[in-house]
């Protein structure tokens, strides 16, 4: 059981611990401090909303109110728009929307906020054998039989129903195949996963209507039911909760994401029939043999579709805090004292028409490796190192091979049929 959000914030004020000795102690003021946060801080230069250098309070309540309406992404967007590529969203929290912030933040050196991720964080090297691009092409017949399931069942619905629910049945399909890939094969290793409890769960608890929160213990169900049905097959080597617990946040990071990123680009193709006629063609193109996961993995048009659904709809649209390791470092060209927390803003940056020609269209060709060579074509100068939708570094997402898999198959079967 978490303690309090407000245990913990007051626990984790670094800024306070790190200039204790060189300021006098007004920790015991609130007033004082809150001025003194605002002007005689190492942060005090950087931009952002007063009222949220004063306290983070003002941060928590619209990252609420952001979270209920679901528009907290588009918020932070705005403040991005107004302050620029670096804000300061706390008193000791900055966060970026510039593409050198992925090197700069992402690095073995910088922790992960404590704030944000409960217990030790740290990638299990027992579980990067399972998603490696050598171990998917043994788990293809898998994701094959999934995904002509899913066509099939799409086949007999279109012939019922006048409209179909996609991004539901992309989750059955995306969920189907991590259960049996997970499950089938390694469940014990996985218990000792890395594990996030984002505070972002905290809050959500206290505020989701019943519906959704019911929805929520039957999902939580269905993993220690699996769980349990696995364990009785093998000896028990984990606390059962641990597993549970850690299947529960994989389930959801290894199957949601990859149908978040379906279901957006989906949508942007049937508002773009041009573009989806192209991919058609592409994939008729093809032989009946050649919808294979090596041959899908080199059609130019497929790949920059799916790019171009990540550049907008990053399903993870922003990455967690970090902190200032210990002597400070530069972020951005800035230098940050040890213990700021520092974030990244992967949405906002995406969409930003400083860093891609006409920003918040769907234009798939501006990844084409034919149109980069254009020097006098609009998006040849284009930032996509700005567009990491699997972050970098040490704690990169270790089942990115098997999602671009997933959404390669499922999107070159939809367009085949
Ligand atoms: C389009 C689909 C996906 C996207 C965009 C995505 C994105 C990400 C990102 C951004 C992170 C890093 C989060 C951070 O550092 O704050 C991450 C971590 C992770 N992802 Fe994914 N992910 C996807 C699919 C998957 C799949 C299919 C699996 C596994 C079956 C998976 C398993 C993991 C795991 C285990 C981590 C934690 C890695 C660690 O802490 O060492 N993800 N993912």
């Amino acid at each position: 059981m978490q303690p309090p959000i407000s245990t913990r914030l007051k626990k984790t004020s670094v800024v306070s611990d790190n200039f204790k000795n060189c300021e006098p102690d007004i920790s015991t003021y609130p007033l004082l401090r809150a001025f003194q946060s605002v002007y005689f801080h190492p942060l005090s230069k950087t931009p952002g909303p007063k009222l949220w250098a004063y306290s983070r309070l003002p941060f928590i309540i619209g990252f609420i109110r952001g979270l209920i309406r679901g528009i907290v992404v588009q918020d932070i967007q705005r403040l991005h728009l107004r302050y620029g590529p670096m804000v300061r969203i706390a008193p000791d929290e900055v966060t970026f929307a510039q593409p050198e912030a992925w090197t700069d933040i992402l690095r073995a050196d910088f922790p992960k906020d404590p704030r944000w991720w409960a217990g030790e964080p740290g990638r299990e090297s027992v579980l990067a054998p399972t998603f490696t691009t050598h171990a998917l092409k043994g788990q293809e017949p898998i994701l094959q039989q999934y995904v002509n399931l899913l066509i099939e069942r799409l086949r007999n619905l279109a012939n019922q129903e006048s409209a179909i629910n996609i991004a539901a049945w992309c989750n059955y399909t995306t969920f189907d195949i991590f259960g049996d890939l997970g499950y089938g094969e390694k469940a014990a290793c996985f218990g000792s996963a890395a594990r996030f409890y984002p505070l972002i769960e905290l809050v959500l608890t206290k505020c989701i209507p019943t519906s959704l929160r019911e929805e929520y213990d039957n999902h939580r169900k269905l993993i220690a039911d699996k769980v349990q049905r696995r364990l009785n097959l093998e000896q028990e080597r984990l606390p059962l909760d641990t597993i549970n617990a850690t299947f529960l946040e994989l389930t959801t990071g290894g199957s949601e994401t990859t149908a978040t990123v379906l279901s957006g680009t989906l949508n942007y193709l049937v508002n773009n029939r041009d573009k989806l006629s192209i991919l058609e063609q592409e994939i008729r193109d093809l032989e009946e043999s050649g919808l294979s996961l090596s041959t899908l993995q080199d059609l130019p048009y497929l790949n920059a579709v799916l790019k171009e659904g990540l550049r907008l709809c990053p399903p993870v649209p922003w990455i967690l805090s970090r902190r200032v390791p210990d002597g400070g470092a530069h972020v951005c060209g800035t230098w940050l004292p040890a213990g700021i927390a520092v974030s990244i803003q992967a949405y906002s940056m995406s969409r930003n028409s400083n860093y891609f020609h006409d920003a918040s269209s769907f234009v798939p060709k501006r990844w084409l490796p034919k149109v980069l060579k254009v020097p006098s074509s609009p998006f040849s100068k284009d930032r996509r190192e700005a567009v990491q939708p699997f972050s970098v570094g040490p704690y990169s997402c270790i089942g990115q091979h098997l999602a671009w898999a997933e959404m390669r198959l499922i999107l070159a079967k939809l367009g085949r049929s």
